[in-house]
Order: C-alpha cells, then sequence, then structure tokens
C-alpha cells in the first residue's frame, strides 16, 4: 500500500542485506515511521512478543521469515532438523491467539525438512516466505473482491447516502501484508466510489484502532472518526452503522470468532440493533481442529503495564503516562470469543459464507476430513 506515495508492505526482506528481514515498528505510529531490523529467531520472537509487528496475518508472514532467518543463522551453517524443529517451537510459543502463527511456521517446516542440504534448505526458505507473503496480500484482494458487494449493496438501499461501518482494532494492511482482512472491503468499496465513513473503534489498551487504523484510512484518503471502545452500542442505538466489520485472530471451524479485546460486545450490541456483523478472514486463520471457540481458543494475557501507561505525543516526543493508581492492580485479557451465533457471516478469498461448520466446509470442502476427524 502507498505511503506518501512509496509502496510498502509492513515486512519485506532487505535488499541490500540478505541476512535481514525488515519491519514497520508499529508501536512508534502514527507519529514516526520507524523500520526496524531483524537478523535472527530471538529478534523475530521480541518482534512478535513486544508487537512491532501484529495482527494475525502479519505475525503469520512473520513466522515465515522467522523460520529464514533460522535457515541463515544455523550454527557453523548446519541447517539441522534438530536446530530447525527447536526454533519452530520457540517462534509458535511467541503469541498465542493468532493461528496464522503456528500455520505458517508448520508449513514452512513441511517445506524445507525434506530437503537436502544446506543452501537449498535455505534458498527453499526464503521462497517459501516470500510466497507465504504475497499469497496472503493476494488473500486480502480477494477479501476485498468479495466483501466490497456487501457495502455497494448499503449504498443501493441509502440510496447513495454515506455508508456508516464499524471496525475494532486494526484489520488493515498493517496487519496482513496488503490491503488488510477488515479493510479490504472498505478500501475496495471506497475505489469503487461507495460514500462511506468509518468509525474506528480506538481499541484500548494499545490503540490500535486510534493509532493505526486511523492512520491507514487517512493515507488511503477514507473518511473516519475515532470513538472510544464502549460508543459502538450507543452508535448503533441511534442508527449511525450500517455494518461492523471486524478482522479475526483464530477462527475455529465451527464460526466462534476470536479477536481483539471488545469484539464480543460490538458483536453483541449489533445483534441486539439488527446490525450486520461480517468477520474477514483468510483461511490461514481457520483452526480446522478446534469446535469450541469459547471454551478452546487459547487468550493471551498480556502486561498489566499496557493498561496502566497510555502512550501518546507530547511536545514533539513520544511518551508515556500512568493513568490508575499504582496501587491498583491491572488485567489485561488482550482476545475474546464471539459465538458464531452472532456473526452474520465470513468474507474470505474464496467467498462469503454463514458462520457455520456447514457454511465454512461448503467454502473449503477439502478441510472436511480434518475437521470431522479432529
Ligand atoms: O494484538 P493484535 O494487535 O495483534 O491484535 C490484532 C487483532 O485483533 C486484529 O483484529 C486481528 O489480528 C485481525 S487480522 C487483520
Amino acid at each position: 500500500m502507498k505511503v506518501d506515495g512509496k509502496e510498502m508492505r509492513p515486512i519485506w526482506l532487505s535488499s541490500e542485506n540478505p541476512l535481514e528481514v525488515q519491519v514497520i515498528d508499529q508501536r512508534m505510529l502514527p507519529h514516526d515511521l520507524v523500520i526496524a531490523s531483524l537478523r535472527g529467531v530471538d529478534d523475530t520472537i521480541r518482534a512478535i512478543g513486544e508487537m512491532w509487528v501484529r495482527g494475525a496475518p502479519l505475525i503469520g508472514a512473520t513466522g515465515a521469515w522467522g523460520m529464514y532467518l533460522a535457515c541463515v543463522t544455523a550454527p557453523e551453517g548446519r541447517v539441522s532438523d534438530a536446530w530447525l524443529t527447536h526454533q519452530a517451537e520457540r517462534l509458535k510459543a511467541s503469541r498465542p491467539t493468532a493461528v496464522n502463527l503456528a500455520w505458517a511456521v508448520d508449513r514452512m517446516m513441511a517445506v524445507v525438512t525434506p530437503i537436502e542440504g544446506d543452501g537449498a534448505r535455505v534458498r527453499a526458505a526464503r521462497d517459501e516466505a516470500l510466497g507465504i507473503a504475497d499469497e496472503e496480500a493476494e488473500n486480502c484482494r480477494r477479501i476485498g473482491e468479495f466483501g466490497a458487494p456487501l457495502i455497494e449493496a448499503i449504498a443501493r438501499k441509502k440510496k447513495g447516502e454515506t455508508v456508516h461501518i464499524l471496525t475494532h482494532c486494526n484489520a488493515g494492511w498493517l496487519a496482513c501484508v496488503e490491503y488488510g482482512t477488515a479493510t479490504a472491503p472498505i478500501y475496495e468499496a471506497f475505489n469503487r466510489g461507495v460514500d462511506l465513513h468509518v468509525w474506528v473503534d480506538e481499541t484500548r489498551p494499545l490503540n490500535q484502532g486510534a493509532r493505526l487504523t486511523a492512520w491507514e484510512l487517512g493515507k488511503y484518503g477514507v473518511k473516519h472518526t475515532v470513538i472510544t471502545d464502549n460508543a459502538g452500542g450507543h452508535l448503533m442505538q441511534q442508527g449511525m452503522v450500517d455494518i461492523v466489520i471486524t478482522g479475526t485472530d483464530r477462527t475455529t471451524w465451527t464460526g466462534d470468532v476470536a479477536n481483539k479485546i471488545g469484539t464480543y460486545l460490538k458483536a453483541l450490541a449489533a445483534k441486539d440493533n439488527g446490525i450486520p456483523f461480517w468477520v474477514a478472514l483468510p483461511s490461514s486463520t481457520f483452526d480446522w481442529t478446534m469446535d469450541d471457540g469459547v471454551t478452546d481458543i487459547p487468550i493471551e494475557v498480556r502486561d498489566p503495564d499496557e493498561i496502566r501507561y497510555v502512550q501518546g505525543r507530547l511536545d514533539g516526543k513520544t511518551v508515556q503516562v500512568l493513568v490508575p493508581p499504582l496501587g491498583s492492580a491491572c488485567e489485561n485479557h488482550a482476545f475474546d470469543v464471539t459465538p458464531a451465533r452472532l456473526v452474520t457471516g465470513f468474507i474470505t478469498e474464496r467467498g462469503r459464507c454463514v458462520a457455520s461448520r456447514e457454511g465454512v466446509l461448503g467454502l473449503f470442502p477439502e478441510k472436511g476430513k480434518e475437521a470431522l476427524c479432529s
């Protein structure tokens, strides 16, 4: 996507040094565009865990590049199975909720380990990591094509009046390589000339909505307004939201959706107000082995200091300020699960479907055996 006229992705292999992967350090946005370099698996784990990179498809792509870095930093250049297995386990443990991470790392292992020869393994890892990033970009482009008609239909019904879309967290290109998941239909409908406006939940505690989604939409020229996390229900009651579109970090094949904390409350409010609640995701975000998302999806609990300290800009510097009394306990549950019954449907790279096992397997019939035998 373009940032001030320059094509950018949130992750790429350095053109100057093939032993280095570069990422946008998303902690510093929107006020500073900082590029960070990853030179090994330790750097990659830190970047994922500390959320220099974040968002399910991007965490997957970063895990894939982490496996490439594992290959190029193998001790004495020996890319052994034991070394790769150990680094794969470490990478997969760096964040627990987004299933794309394990999906991408396992895919890298499946491609690299059957290959003989250290150099051949390095080349295969580089090609596969590039392939995963490009595939996810294409999947998101297709999500845009399948999702835009939903927004166009609302515009027709409203006779061209502005369509108001609510989204939570950042499920944009920063989270995905290109286009985004939730934002792909928005960008595509915007490109097709639909008059639209996005309500952006600020998304405490790390403010991915206020910092990242607002930045992305602004750079693209999409009208948007940042709101507090608790405003959505009120706006829905007042007829100010036409559709909700979110991304997801892990969705069970039965239709339960894990996403950034607060998504469930938006889905409840949408249901109560008869507003469609759509979830956009590439197939890499489906968990084909879990039946019950509410009980089984691992929910990350992060450092409570992310609640205590809010980051912002003051006098040209990025600063952190303390909000609650230091003695008060804080608990930082990073995701929640929205049950399938509250979800209108899914927008995927293969099309749209209802949020049910029949709907999902209708689009991905080849996954039926894996899902039904799990
Ligand atoms: O904690 P984060 O910022 O990695 O959480 C990201 C989200 O919850 C996104 O909504 C999700 O990954 C959607 S993917 C585009």
